[in-house]
């Protein structure tokens, strides 16, 4: 254990496995060892405006072409301007020209088993009938659009519609309440609505409608609503107000030339709840967003036209807008879709759609594989997995025992894992191995992307030393990174750009190994501090989660009269009983893997721990409820709440 400055944090993490890439990928990639990575790195950091130039140039298409490739700094950056494109036409009509109309951009499996295919034109025709059918209703450009929809094809297609006429998406996760969706458009001033009867979700119908018709009441600046059948239940619908999604579309004209917007036009908001406070509409624009989700697909996922690439995340995220919409279809990509739960009918739902479909690429999160490992070998077993070449992690550290696992059960150890890092304010992946290239450590997300220059600084900004963990900042602008949060300029300052001037700042806590190597730590709100030793979350957890017993943990602080804070553990446990000896022998565990400072103090068996809709722990509800206090906070993004109950009267020792 180093003895570091106090506002440092310490490094108890120690991983030394590695994985090169195999020759036969890396001969076959397109950037295919880690000279040709450092070449292409160097070249974006060096000379940032001849690197996105040459790039910007040749794969976007420009309706007329930009005059500066960055323009400003921080708060005021412009990419591209002058120019003018449209992020549609990018994945749309761009490939058509190409030749690759016939080809088939969007695979469909609903959760009751029915099954579509799109190709670029199908797509293609699609998107613009809906576009007449925004128009007709008066949407515009920067007009927003408030998507609550189903994982169909529609979901797609309506963001796509909206950024093809300049209308602004604000796609809301359809598992959120009435309430939330109500405050969003109310933040965003929405204009029009776009939801479904309903939606398949383990086997039942969940009526989005009367969520809608709910939010509507507190939502008066919506004028229409647009509606798909998709369970076929019964659903109010107001006259004037409400429109059938297959009615509109019937008499719309399949003649809809995409609209030429500036480079930095918003193409949409996603909301993102902050640890305190309302959620944040985060602003992202058309030219930069559009070259960077591209671009960062191609690097990271490696893609070639033979795949069949599956990104898992619901739409509702950043990594279905960049991951599942964006990205791939301006690289011509293939990409599988699927509406429902990983479980139903059963838990092996995952798996037999990988052997149908003959995924080769497959982009999840961890606490999806959390899941899987809980739920037994036997569901992975029996299927045939041998289409899979390339894995990737996302939303979340994934700890080393969990990716050994995926490596080898579901990659069966021959396929890479990008584990990718980023967020919803990046627009694209910032750090990630690149899989022909980076030999990769487990429970790190590697390097950095061509683009991104990353800083770790200690509290005093001055940057730490190698093995020390510290706040993670990016210190040059790239084109995918948000410009602004919707009508809040001052928290857009306040929260990413005034801590350390002239950088990003992230929010998570990093460190740089020897190898030149980045461990992400964690937020910088969940640091625990033990008589002085700053822990980060994930180690902890990522010590439990190596014991047998432990299907998943969560680790906080609470305050200790003579420690400072004392580590609080949540842990759901598999194939054992919740007894004090299982808590012993955690300890000794944790004691063994990390040492006697991060032996937790509590350690509370649960059923489940409270998580985001998007599968990330609230650590913020655990530390309250560790201390005692009840839980405060905005609380709209959590997923279940009677796990709140559930965990308050967990047994506590
Ligand atoms: O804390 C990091 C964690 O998720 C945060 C971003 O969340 P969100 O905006 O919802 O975007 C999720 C999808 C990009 C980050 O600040 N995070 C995301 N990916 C990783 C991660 N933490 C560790 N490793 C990752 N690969």
């Amino acid at each position: 254990m180093s003895e570091t400055a106090s506002s440092q944090i310490d490094n108890v993490m120690h991983e030394d496995r590695l994985f090169p890439p195999s020759r036969e990928f890396a001969t076959r990639a397109r950037i295919g060892s880690a000279e040709q990575y450092q070449e292409i790195y160097e070249r974006a950091k060096n000379d940032p405006h001849g690197f996105w130039d040459e790039i910007a140039k040749n794969e976007l298409h420009w309706f007329e072409p930009y005059t500066s490739v960055l323009e400003g700094e921080t708060t005021n950056v412009k990419w591209f301007a002058g120019g003018k494109t449209n992020l549609a036409y990018n994945c749309l009509d761009a490939n058509i020209a190409a030749g690759h109309g016939d080809r088939i951009a969007l695979i469909w499996e609903g959760e009751p088993g029915d099954q579509r295919t799109l190709t670029y034109t199908e797509l293609h025709t699609e998107v613009c009938k809906f576009a007449n059918a925004l128009k007709k209703l008066g949407v515009g450009v920067g007009d927003v659009v408030s998507i609550y929809m189903p994982m169909t094809p529609e979901i797609a297609i309506a963001m796509l519609a909206c950024v093809r006429i300049g209308a602004v998406h604000s796609v809301i996760f359809a598992g959120f309440s009435a309430e939330a969706i109500a405050d969003r458009n109310h933040d965003a001033s929405a204009k029009v609505q776009l939801t479904s009867d309903g939606l398949w979700r383990r086997g039942k119908c969940i009526p989005l409608k009367e969520t809608v018709d709910k939010a509507l009441e507190k939502s008066p600046t919506v004028e229409h609503c647009i509606v798909l059948k998709r369970c076929e239940n019964e659903c109010n619908m107001q006259e004037g107000r409400d429109h059938w999604w297959h009615e509109l579309v019937q008499s719309a004209s399949e003649d809809c030339p995409a609209t030429p917007l500036d480079s930095e036009t918003t193409s949409f908001i996603l909301y993102t709840s902050g640890s305190t406070g309302k959620p944040k509409g985060i602003r992202h624009t058309t030219a930069g967003y559009n070259i960077w989700t591209k671009k960062t697909f191609e690097w990271v996922f490696d893609y070639r036209d033979e795949d069949i690439y599956w990104c898992t995340a619901d739409c509702g995220w950043i990594t279905g807008h960049s991951y599942i919409v964006y990205g791939p279809l301006s690289a011509g990509a293939t990409c599988l879709m699927y509406e429902g739960a990983p479980n139903h009918p059963a838990e092996d739902r995952f798996w037999e759609l990988v052997e149908k479909y003959k995924v080769t690429i497959l982009y999840t999160a961890p606490t999806a594989i959390r899941a899987f490992v809980k739920w037994g070998d036997e569901h992975v077993d029996k299927h045939d997995l041998s289409s899979l070449r390339l894995l990737g992690t996302v939303g979340e550290g994934i700890n080393p025992d969990t990716w050994i696992w995926y490596h080898e059960k579901i990659g069966g150890g021959r396929c890479p894992i990008v584990d990718t890092w980023w967020q919803t304010e990046t627009g694209g992946i910032m750090l990630s191995p690149l899989p022909g290239a980076t030999a990769t450590k487990p429970g790190s997300c590697t390097q950095p992307l061509p683009g991104v220059v990353p800083v770790i600084v200690d509290e005093t900004l001055t940057p730490v030393e190698r093995n020390n963990g510290g706040m993670l900042c990016i210190s040059q602008p790239w084109p995918g990174m948000l410009r602004g949060i919707w009508g809040d300029e001052e928290r857009f300052k306040r929260q990413y750009w005034e801590t350390f001037p002239g950088n990003y700042l992230t929010g998570d806590n990093a460190r740089l190994d020897d190898d030149g190597y980045y461990w992400i730590m964690g937020r910088i709100d969940d640091v625990i501090n033990v008589s002085g030793h700053r822990l980060s979350t994930i180690e902890v957890e990522s010590a439990l989660v190596s014991h047998p017993n432990v299907a998943e943990c969560a680790a906080v602080g609470r305050p200790h009269e003579i420690k400072g804070q004392a580590i609080a553990v949540f842990v759901t446990i598999k194939d054992a009983e919740p007894t004090d000896e299982l808590r012993d022998d955690l300890r000794r565990h944790v004691r063994k893997e990390i040492g006697a400072l991060a032996v937790p103090d509590d350690i509370r068996f649960t059923e489940a721990v409270p998580k985001t809709r998007s599968g990330k722990i609230m650590r913020r509800l655990l530390r309250d409820i560790a201390a005692g206090h009840e839980a405060t906070g905005d609380t709209s993004t959590l997923e279940d709440f009677s796990v709140l109950a559930k965990l308050r009267e967990s047994d506590e020792q």
